[in-house]
Protein backbone atom coordinates (compact mmCIF):
# COMPACT_ATOMS: atom_id res chain seq x y z
CA UNK A 1 0.00 0.00 0.00
CA UNK A 2 1.36 3.70 -0.97
CA UNK A 3 2.27 5.66 1.86
CA UNK A 4 -0.70 8.16 1.15
CA UNK A 5 -3.26 5.48 1.22
CA UNK A 6 -1.95 3.97 4.68
CA UNK A 7 -2.13 7.23 6.05
CA UNK A 8 -5.66 7.89 4.84
CA UNK A 9 -7.04 4.21 6.14
CA UNK A 10 -5.50 4.67 9.16
CA UNK A 11 -8.40 4.81 12.22
CA UNK A 12 -9.81 7.57 13.90
CA UNK A 13 -9.18 7.17 17.58
CA UNK A 14 -11.96 8.31 19.75
CA UNK A 15 -11.90 8.35 24.12
CA UNK A 16 -14.63 8.79 27.12
CA UNK A 17 -14.12 8.12 30.41
CA UNK A 18 -17.28 5.23 29.73
CA UNK A 19 -20.14 4.65 26.94
CA UNK A 20 -21.19 8.81 26.95
CA UNK A 21 -18.60 9.14 24.24
CA UNK A 22 -20.63 6.32 21.95
CA UNK A 23 -23.36 9.38 21.57
CA UNK A 24 -20.51 10.86 19.63
CA UNK A 25 -19.43 8.30 17.88
CA UNK A 26 -22.93 7.91 16.12
CA UNK A 27 -22.62 10.88 15.01
CA UNK A 28 -18.66 10.13 13.76
CA UNK A 29 -20.08 6.93 12.15
CA UNK A 30 -22.98 8.90 10.04
CA UNK A 31 -21.06 11.63 8.95
CA UNK A 32 -17.60 9.68 7.89
CA UNK A 33 -19.35 6.06 7.22
CA UNK A 34 -16.21 4.72 5.34
CA UNK A 35 -13.43 5.68 8.30
CA UNK A 36 -12.08 2.93 10.81
CA UNK A 37 -13.44 4.11 14.17
CA UNK A 38 -11.51 2.86 17.28
CA UNK A 39 -13.42 3.62 21.01
CA UNK A 40 -12.16 3.22 24.12
CA UNK A 41 -14.40 3.65 27.15
CA UNK A 42 -12.31 3.97 30.23
CA UNK A 43 -14.73 2.57 32.01
CA UNK A 44 -12.66 1.56 34.74
CA UNK A 45 -11.57 4.90 35.81
CA UNK A 46 -15.40 6.37 35.46
CA UNK A 47 -16.69 8.76 36.19
CA UNK A 48 -14.21 11.29 35.39
CA UNK A 49 -16.35 14.28 36.95
CA UNK A 50 -15.50 14.26 40.48
CA UNK A 51 -11.71 13.22 39.83
CA UNK A 52 -8.75 16.23 40.05
CA UNK A 53 -7.24 17.80 36.75
CA UNK A 54 -4.19 16.19 37.78
CA UNK A 55 -5.90 12.69 37.72
CA UNK A 56 -7.66 13.17 34.21
CA UNK A 57 -5.00 14.20 32.50
CA UNK A 58 -3.13 10.93 33.53
CA UNK A 59 -5.92 8.81 32.37
CA UNK A 60 -6.12 11.29 28.66
CA UNK A 61 -2.46 10.48 28.37
CA UNK A 62 -2.79 6.78 29.17
CA UNK A 63 -5.64 6.48 26.48
CA UNK A 64 -4.20 8.71 23.91
CA UNK A 65 -0.85 6.50 24.59
CA UNK A 66 -2.92 3.33 23.60
CA UNK A 67 -4.73 4.53 20.54
CA UNK A 68 -1.48 6.12 19.33
CA UNK A 69 -0.02 3.02 19.33
CA UNK A 70 -2.66 1.56 16.98
CA UNK A 71 -1.79 4.13 14.35
CA UNK A 72 -4.82 6.83 14.60
CA UNK A 73 -4.46 9.30 12.32
CA UNK A 74 -6.90 11.65 14.78
CA UNK A 75 -8.11 11.55 17.73
CA UNK A 76 -11.80 12.93 19.60
CA UNK A 77 -11.72 13.64 23.26
CA UNK A 78 -15.08 12.32 23.73
CA UNK A 79 -15.58 13.93 26.33
CA UNK A 80 -16.20 17.87 28.14
CA UNK A 81 -14.44 16.70 31.35
CA UNK A 82 -11.26 15.30 29.35
CA UNK A 83 -11.49 18.03 27.07
CA UNK A 84 -11.68 20.79 29.86
CA UNK A 85 -8.85 19.48 31.81
CA UNK A 86 -6.40 17.88 29.05
CA UNK A 87 -7.23 18.95 25.36
CA UNK A 88 -4.00 21.92 26.01
CA UNK A 89 -1.44 19.25 27.12
CA UNK A 90 -2.54 16.67 24.89
CA UNK A 91 -1.69 19.08 21.78
CA UNK A 92 1.43 19.75 23.42
CA UNK A 93 2.11 16.08 23.64
CA UNK A 94 1.08 14.59 20.46
CA UNK A 95 1.70 17.86 17.94
CA UNK A 96 1.47 15.84 15.04
CA UNK A 97 -1.98 14.09 15.53
CA UNK A 98 -5.43 15.67 14.85
CA UNK A 99 -6.98 16.33 18.17
CA UNK A 100 -10.45 17.42 18.20
CA UNK A 101 -12.46 18.08 21.88
CA UNK A 102 -15.97 19.08 22.90
CA UNK A 103 -17.36 22.33 23.41
CA UNK A 104 -20.49 22.74 25.64
CA UNK A 105 -22.72 24.51 23.03
CA UNK A 106 -23.41 27.62 24.56
CA UNK A 107 -22.87 29.63 21.79
CA UNK A 108 -25.93 27.86 19.66
CA UNK A 109 -28.00 27.78 23.24
CA UNK A 110 -27.16 31.72 23.46
CA UNK A 111 -28.78 32.34 19.71
CA UNK A 112 -32.14 29.79 20.31
CA UNK A 113 -32.69 31.00 24.04
CA UNK A 114 -36.00 33.49 24.25
CA UNK A 115 -35.99 33.74 27.70
CA UNK A 116 -32.25 34.51 27.61
CA UNK A 117 -31.59 32.05 30.29
CA UNK A 118 -29.48 29.08 29.86
CA UNK A 119 -29.06 25.95 32.28
CA UNK A 120 -25.72 24.57 31.86
CA UNK A 121 -25.80 20.48 32.37
CA UNK A 122 -22.41 19.32 32.58
CA UNK A 123 -19.97 17.30 35.43
CA UNK A 124 -18.73 19.37 38.39
CA UNK A 125 -15.26 19.25 37.27
CA UNK A 126 -15.98 21.15 33.63
CA UNK A 127 -17.93 23.35 35.60
CA UNK A 128 -15.20 24.40 37.87
CA UNK A 129 -12.67 24.25 35.11
CA UNK A 130 -11.07 27.38 33.72
CA UNK A 131 -11.85 26.48 30.25
CA UNK A 132 -15.73 26.45 30.90
CA UNK A 133 -15.78 29.69 32.80
CA UNK A 134 -13.46 31.74 31.15
CA UNK A 135 -16.32 30.61 28.05
CA UNK A 136 -19.49 31.26 29.85
CA UNK A 137 -17.74 34.76 31.08
CA UNK A 138 -17.15 35.89 27.98
CA UNK A 139 -20.09 34.89 26.06
CA UNK A 140 -22.53 36.12 28.78
CA UNK A 141 -21.02 39.48 28.53
CA UNK A 142 -21.48 39.37 24.87
CA UNK A 143 -24.72 38.34 24.38
CA UNK A 144 -26.40 39.56 27.68
CA UNK A 145 -27.54 35.72 27.79
CA UNK A 146 -27.39 34.05 31.72
CA UNK A 147 -25.56 30.29 31.78
CA UNK A 148 -26.61 28.82 34.86
CA UNK A 149 -24.19 25.87 35.69
CA UNK A 150 -25.87 22.43 37.09
CA UNK A 151 -23.42 20.02 38.25
CA UNK A 152 -25.00 16.27 38.02
CA UNK A 153 -23.31 14.68 40.47
CA UNK A 154 -24.48 10.62 40.25
CA UNK A 155 -25.94 10.86 36.22
CA UNK A 156 -23.27 9.47 35.00
CA UNK A 157 -22.72 6.56 37.62
CA UNK A 158 -26.69 6.14 36.20
CA UNK A 159 -25.91 6.16 32.52
CA UNK A 160 -23.06 3.61 32.93
CA UNK A 161 -24.48 1.04 34.87
CA UNK A 162 -27.41 1.20 31.80
CA UNK A 163 -29.71 2.47 34.37
CA UNK A 164 -31.05 5.79 32.51
CA UNK A 165 -34.48 4.91 32.99
CA UNK A 166 -33.91 3.59 36.69
CA UNK A 167 -36.26 5.76 39.25
CA UNK A 168 -33.15 7.23 40.82
CA UNK A 169 -32.00 8.54 37.21
CA UNK A 170 -35.85 10.23 37.44
CA UNK A 171 -34.88 11.66 41.11
CA UNK A 172 -31.80 13.20 40.07
CA UNK A 173 -32.67 14.59 36.68
CA UNK A 174 -36.07 16.41 38.95
CA UNK A 175 -33.80 17.68 41.53
CA UNK A 176 -31.43 18.97 39.41
CA UNK A 177 -33.64 20.45 36.60
CA UNK A 178 -36.61 21.74 38.19
CA UNK A 179 -34.68 24.97 40.05
CA UNK A 180 -33.61 25.44 36.01
CA UNK A 181 -37.26 25.28 34.86
CA UNK A 182 -38.50 27.29 38.19
CA UNK A 183 -36.22 30.81 37.00
CA UNK A 184 -37.15 30.24 33.15
CA UNK A 185 -34.86 28.50 31.51
CA UNK A 186 -35.89 27.38 27.90
CA UNK A 187 -32.65 25.60 27.04
CA UNK A 188 -30.67 23.09 27.96
CA UNK A 189 -26.76 22.63 26.93
CA UNK A 190 -25.85 18.91 27.69
CA UNK A 191 -22.43 19.53 28.21
CA UNK A 192 -21.51 15.71 29.56
CA UNK A 193 -21.66 13.38 26.29
CA UNK A 194 -23.24 10.84 28.17
CA UNK A 195 -26.09 13.22 28.91
CA UNK A 196 -27.69 12.79 25.29
CA UNK A 197 -28.50 9.24 26.65
CA UNK A 198 -31.18 10.59 28.82
CA UNK A 199 -32.28 13.52 26.65
CA UNK A 200 -35.77 11.95 26.35
CA UNK A 201 -36.21 11.83 29.48
CA UNK A 202 -35.27 14.86 29.92
CA UNK A 203 -38.04 16.14 27.49
CA UNK A 204 -40.35 14.07 29.40
CA UNK A 205 -39.95 15.63 33.00
CA UNK A 206 -39.29 19.07 31.41
CA UNK A 207 -42.68 19.02 29.41
CA UNK A 208 -44.44 17.36 33.08
CA UNK A 209 -43.30 19.69 34.93
CA UNK A 210 -44.62 22.33 32.63
CA UNK A 211 -47.32 21.25 30.28
CA UNK A 212 -48.16 24.69 28.74
CA UNK A 213 -44.95 25.51 28.33
CA UNK A 214 -43.13 25.16 24.70
CA UNK A 215 -40.75 22.16 24.99
CA UNK A 216 -37.34 22.93 26.23
CA UNK A 217 -34.52 22.86 23.75
CA UNK A 218 -31.43 20.87 24.25
CA UNK A 219 -28.12 21.19 22.96
CA UNK A 220 -25.45 18.50 22.26
CA UNK A 221 -22.18 19.57 20.10
CA UNK A 222 -21.72 15.57 19.02
CA UNK A 223 -22.74 16.67 15.29
CA UNK A 224 -20.50 19.54 15.01
CA UNK A 225 -17.42 17.59 16.29
CA UNK A 226 -18.24 14.74 13.50
CA UNK A 227 -17.90 18.09 11.12
CA UNK A 228 -15.32 19.33 12.90
CA UNK A 229 -13.22 16.48 12.28
CA UNK A 230 -14.34 15.91 8.92
CA UNK A 231 -13.56 19.13 7.58
CA UNK A 232 -9.86 18.82 9.32
CA UNK A 233 -9.30 15.30 7.42
CA UNK A 234 -10.29 16.96 4.29
CA UNK A 235 -8.10 19.82 4.81
CA UNK A 236 -5.24 17.64 5.54
CA UNK A 237 -5.98 14.64 2.39
CA UNK A 238 -6.36 12.28 4.70
CA UNK A 239 -10.01 11.27 4.35
CA UNK A 240 -10.82 7.53 3.91
CA UNK A 241 -11.33 6.84 -0.07
CA UNK A 242 -11.95 3.12 0.34
CA UNK A 243 -15.95 2.88 0.33
CA UNK A 244 -16.21 -0.14 2.65
CA UNK A 245 -17.97 0.21 5.76
CA UNK A 246 -15.20 -0.83 8.23
CA UNK A 247 -15.63 -2.66 11.45
CA UNK A 248 -16.09 -0.46 14.46
CA UNK A 249 -13.40 -1.64 17.22
CA UNK A 250 -14.14 -0.56 20.59
CA UNK A 251 -12.18 -1.07 24.26
CA UNK A 252 -12.75 -1.28 27.38
CA UNK A 253 -11.42 -1.30 30.97
CA UNK A 254 -14.51 -2.09 32.29
CA UNK A 255 -17.48 -4.64 31.78
CA UNK A 256 -17.00 -5.31 27.88
CA UNK A 257 -20.93 -6.81 28.08
CA UNK A 258 -21.91 -3.06 29.14
CA UNK A 259 -19.70 -1.77 26.40
CA UNK A 260 -21.50 -4.01 23.81
CA UNK A 261 -24.70 -3.88 24.69
CA UNK A 262 -24.38 0.05 24.40
CA UNK A 263 -22.84 -0.03 20.84
CA UNK A 264 -25.62 -2.30 19.53
CA UNK A 265 -28.96 -0.94 21.07
CA UNK A 266 -28.21 2.93 22.08
CA UNK A 267 -26.46 3.99 18.94
CA UNK A 268 -27.81 0.82 16.46
CA UNK A 269 -24.13 -0.53 15.43
CA UNK A 270 -25.13 -4.12 13.60
CA UNK A 271 -23.17 -6.96 15.58
CA UNK A 272 -21.72 -8.23 12.39
CA UNK A 273 -19.74 -4.99 12.61
CA UNK A 274 -18.74 -4.99 16.31
CA UNK A 275 -15.69 -6.22 18.01
CA UNK A 276 -15.29 -5.37 21.25
CA UNK A 277 -11.86 -5.95 22.89
CA UNK A 278 -10.70 -5.36 26.96
CA UNK A 279 -8.09 -3.41 28.03
CA UNK A 280 -5.84 -3.13 30.59
CA UNK A 281 -4.23 0.40 30.89
N1 LIG B 1 -18.79 11.91 29.23
C1 LIG B 1 -18.14 12.78 30.13
C2 LIG B 1 -18.17 14.22 29.79
O1 LIG B 1 -18.49 14.55 28.67
C3 LIG B 1 -17.51 12.20 31.30
C4 LIG B 1 -18.22 12.31 32.55
C5 LIG B 1 -17.57 11.62 33.71
O2 LIG B 1 -16.90 10.61 33.54
O3 LIG B 1 -17.80 12.13 34.81
O4 LIG B 1 -17.91 15.07 30.59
Amino acid sequence: MASEEFARSAPIGVFDSGLGGLSVLQHIRQTLPHEALLYVADSGFAPYGDKTSAEILERSIAVTDFLQCKKIKALVVACNTATAAAIKHLRLHYPDLIIVGMEPGLKPASILSKTRKVGVLATLSTIQSEKYQHLSTKLSAETGVEFIPQACIGLVDQIEKAEANADQTWLLLQKYLRPLLDIKVDTLVLGCTHYPFVAKLIQQLTSAYIPDGDPITLIDTGKAVASQIQRLLAERYLTNTSRDTPHIHVYTNGNPENLKHACTHWINIPEDKLSVFTFNT
